[in-house]
Order: C-alpha cells, then sequence, then structure tokens
C-alpha cells in the first residue's frame, strides 16, 4: 500500500470537495447486511450479436471495456418486476418475511413510472405491511451506495428495524441502440440486500460510507430527454456521454472516496479482502486495484458477463461473491461506485 497519495492534480476542485466532505467516523449501533439476492434476465445478448447491428466488434468491445455480454430485460419484465424477485432471494437468505420490513428503498434511474415510485410498486409485489417507508432513490450507478448509506442512517436512529435496499435498473430502455459509443455498455439487472441490527453468528457490520457529488460535472453522462426541464425533448431520451471525462472522473473518484474511507478508519488497501466495485469498465476496475495495490482476485469482477447495470451493479457482484464463498467472516469489503451526476460513493462493511 502507497501511503503517499499522489495529488490530485488534473481534478483540483473534485479533490477539495472530497477533503471537505470528510467528517469523523460517526459512532452507531451495529446495522449489517442480513441478506442478499440479484436477478438478472434470462436473456443474453453478445457483443458478436450487438456487432450485427452496429459497427463494432468483439475485439473492440472486450478490449475497451472488458464486456462479453449483457443481459435483456424484455418486454414483459418491469424495473418493479426485477427488483421484487431479487429482494425476494434477499429476504430468504435473511431469513424474514416483507412483513418484517419497515423501511424500502429502490436505487434507480429507470423507475417504472415518473410517479408512484418504483418502491411503492415492490412493496404491493412483496406483500409488504403498510407501516413501511417506501422511496426510490437516483444517484445513477452509485445509486446502491447512496441507498445503502440511507438506510444505514435510518436505521441507526433506532426508529427503523428493518431496510430492503433494492438496485434494480432496465437501462435498456434509455439505451439508443444505433450509437455504438454506448450501446454496447450497459445490461440490466437488480440486486437487494436486507439490513438490520447485526447477528452474533453473521455479523456483515456497516463500517462507514462517504458519498459525494461534483458540481458542474452534470453534462458528461446524462439522459437529455423526458423530463420536465423546458430544455428537454423526447426525442433526446437516450443516454448521453463523454466517455473519455467521464472515465478520468471515475478512475480519481473511485480513488479519492476510497483513500478517505480507508484512512478515516485506520486502514490501508492491504487490509481491504474484497472490493465490489461499480462494474462500468474492466479498465477503470484494474487502475482501481492499481491504485490501492491489491492483487486482481481481490477484486470482484462480472462485468464480463453483466456489463454495467448501473444501480444493480455491486448488490448483483455482491451476491455473487456471497454465493460463490468469496466472503469470509472477518472479510473487510468496499464498495466502491460511480455515476451520473457525477456522483461518487464508498462503504466499508466487515463481514
Ligand atoms: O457508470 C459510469 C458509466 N460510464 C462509464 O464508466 C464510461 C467511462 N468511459 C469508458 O468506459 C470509455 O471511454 C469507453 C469504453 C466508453 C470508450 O473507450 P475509449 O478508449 O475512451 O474510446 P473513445 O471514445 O476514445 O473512442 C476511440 C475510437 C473512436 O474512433 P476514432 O475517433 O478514433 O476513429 C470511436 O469512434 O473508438 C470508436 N468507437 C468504437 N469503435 C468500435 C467508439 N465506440 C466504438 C464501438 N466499436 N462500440
Amino acid at each position: 500500500m502507497r501511503h503517499a497519495f499522489p495529488e490530485c492534480r488534473f481534478f483540483a476542485p473534485f479533490a477539495s470537495h472530497l477533503t471537505r466532505a470528510s467528517v469523523s467516523t460517526p459512532s452507531t449501533p451495529a446495522i449489517a447486511i442480513l441478506g442478499t439476492g440479484s436477478n438478472a434476465p434470462a436473456r443474453v445478448l453478445t457483443n458478436d450479436e450487438l456487432s450485427r447491428r452496429v459497427d463494432t466488434s468483439d475485439e473492440w468491445i472486450f478490449t475497451r471495456t472488458g464486456i462479453r455480454e449483457r443481459r435483456i430485460a424484455d418486454a414483459g419484465d418491469s424495473v418493479a418486476s426485477l427488483a421484487t424477485a431479487a429482494a425476494r432471494f434477499a429476504l430468504a437468505d435473511a431469513g424474514l418475511e416483507p412483513s418484517d420490513i419497515d423501511l424500502l428503498i429502490v436505487a434507480t434511474c429507470t423507475p417504472d413510472l415518473p410517479m408512484p415510485s418504483t418502491a411503492c410498486l415492490v412493496q404491493t409485489a412483496l406483500g409488504m405491511r403498510e407501516r413501511a417507508a417506501c422511496l426510490d432513490l437516483n444517484a445513477a450507478c452509485t445509486g446502491f451506495v447512496y441507498a445503502l448509506d440511507h438506510a444505514w442512517a435510518l436505521l441507526s436512529t433506532g426508529r427503523y428495524r428493518h431496510a430492503l435496499v433494492i438496485g434494480a435498473e432496465k437501462i435498456s430502455s434509455l439505451v439508443d441502440w444505433s450509437d455504438r459509443t454506448t450501446c454496447v455498455l450497459f445490461g440490466d439487472g437488480a440486486g437487494a440486500v436486507v439490513l438490520g441490527p447485526a447477528r452474533a453468528a453473521s455479523p456483515a457490520r456497516i463500517l462507514d460510507a462517504q458519498l459525494g457529488a461534483i458540481p458542474g460535472t452534470a453534462d458528461l453522462l446524462g439522459v437529455p430527454g423526458g423530463g420536465s426541464s423546458p430544455a428537454t425533448s423526447d426525442a433526446r431520451r437516450h443516454i448521453a456521454m463523454r466517455g473519455k471525462e467521464v472515465f478520468k472522473f471515475a478512475v480519481r473518484g473511485m480513488e479519492e472516496v476510497t483513500r478517505d474511507l480507508l484512512a478515516r478508519n485506520g486502514l490501508s488497501g492491504a487490509d481491504v479482502a474484497l472490493v465490489v466495485p461499480h462494474q462500468a469498465n474492466l479498465r477503470i476496475i484494474h487502475a482501481l486495484a492499481q491504485y490501492l495495490e491489491l492483487p486482481y482476485e481481490r477484486i470482484l469482477v462480472n462485468v464480463d458477463r453483466y456489463g454495467n447495470t448501473s444501480a444493480a451493479s455491486i448488490p448483483l457482484a455482491l451476491d455473487e461473491a456471497r454465493r460463490s464463498g468469496r466472503l469470509k467472516s472477518g472479510d473487510l469489503v468496499l464498495f466502491v461506485a460511480f455515476g451520473a451526476g457525477l456522483t461518487y460513493g464508498g462503504a466499508l462493511v466487515r463481514w
């Protein structure tokens, strides 16, 4: 682990923002991840298939992104249905019933409807009780980390007992399938965790989290249509991105937030047993691994099979890590993400 972190020369405003945002670790009751679940649509869309639709190739996509294939929801799938299935798995894993949940947050930037929230649709589908707070949260690809931190904060007040935090996206609905610069990147899916008081047998305790957003970067990545602003038009209801700039901010953002989180908890990269990063691009993930001086085996990667599933990517990867036995009791796990906004966030969990 490097002890002298490199100066953020290219992104000085961003660096100072992160420094200002750093606060001492709050002292909270032990809140833990009690269960995980995920759900990806069955339909696989390969790079070869995409290369028959637009001027691209498996070689270009894999070399630049690490993606081989992604899952695409069919017409009958909705974000609510993907989220509900993931939530059922997470509840079963936690040994809880829908009626035990009193806080439900769905992180998504592709809600089924402008209103009501997708969370309210999931509440009904799961058969949850009425006395439950249900809300959507939009921080794009950082959505799951944002939702986790918010749920952790609310549970820590003692006013809520069990939270269901879901990251779910049907991002294919926002993709311009004739734009090769974006259509090769994204996929659909959902992942969920149940949070609640830590159990002695399986602590998975949330230790800390840090969120942020970089002012003045909204035009680098987004959907410039379909909203209520006079500047939007339905004709532009597709993802638009300045990929190279987003890439640089993504690398810097993930490094900076990781540095802050580890430093203020007296930890170093060497203490991290597993990083579960947002799965946007293998080159971004490798840059983070190099920064932390961690071998690639300690970084969870499934971008090759799912592409960028936005808010679903971390809980989907976490569930895969759990089920494949990659998490051992006592492991320090780092979630770190970056997305439109531009937003960023990280969280530390002691498994
Ligand atoms: O959750 C956050 C979401 N977003 C991201 O994380 C995106 C971050 N950015 C990236 O991952 C990368 O910038 C991309 C993968 C999007 C692009 O990689 P790049 O190395 O930055 O490529 P580029 O945009 O500079 O394009 C290089 C060339 C261009 O051709 P010319 O101008 O050199 O002739 C592009 O037109 O590659 C061309 N190109 C493609 N060629 C084949 C762009 N997309 C494709 C494609 N297939 N799909």
